[in-house]
């Protein structure tokens, strides 16, 4: 596999984390919902805004965790999982989903089925991707990892963004953006 350290070396090189945080949040992203179920049936979703498309032949998609994550060690032993793009309406969900808990699924029992592998999937989303785990890449303090799209729905909705920390519609993100003439 090619990698920019071959270039780099390997010199430790450090950043101010905060203002490394602001300046990759200036891009602004969707918001996805990730789920899957560990080997002893426990169910497990994260907000993530690290989602981008692949290939289309095969037709993959990528996503990066965090290591040190607690859902982590379920997310990267599972055959599958599942990616949904939130809809502007789904704010509140995104918010909870970012934030550890014992069982997240339990204030959104309704809002799931069943779908790849056991996993949760949203009955409703902007669109979803029920992925089998394809590969991965261990990159410093994140796994990136890469799935195959088994199946996937597109509702069209309007989605959920993010943009320098805040969530919202576009309509909403837009206005707390300073306006440049
Ligand atoms: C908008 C947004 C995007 C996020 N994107 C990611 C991401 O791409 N990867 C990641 O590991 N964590 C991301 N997080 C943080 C996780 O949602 C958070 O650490 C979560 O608590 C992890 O779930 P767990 O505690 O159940 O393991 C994001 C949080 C927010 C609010």
């Amino acid at each position: 596999m090619y990698s920019w350290s071959y270039i780099t070396g390997d010199v430790p090189l450090s950043v101010d984390a905060s203002r490394f945080r602001r300046a990759l949040g200036s891009f602004p992203t969707g918001v996805c919902l990730v789920t899957t179920v560990g080997p002893d049936g426990k169910r497990e979703g994260m907000t993530i805004n690290s989602f981008a498309s692949v290939s289309l032949t095969p037709p993959l998609v990528l996503w990066s965790i965090r290591d040190d994550t607690r859902s982590a060690e379920a997310f990267l032993t599972s055959r599958s999982y599942i990616i949904s793009i939130l809809a502007s309406d789904q704010k509140e969900m995104a918010s909870h989903f970012a934030k550890p808990a014992l069982d997240k699924f339990a204030a959104y029992e309704d809002a799931f089925t069943l779908g790849i592998g056991g996993c949760p999937k949203l009955r409703h989303s902007a669109a979803t991707f029920e992925c089998s785990s394809y590969s991965r890449y261990q990159e410093g303090d994140h796994t990136i990892l890469v799935g195959r799209v088994d199946a996937f729905t597109n509702s069209e909705s309007t989605p959920l963004l993010f943009h320098s920390g805040q969530m919202g519609s576009v309509w909403e993100v837009a206005e707390k953006i300073p306006h440049q003439a």
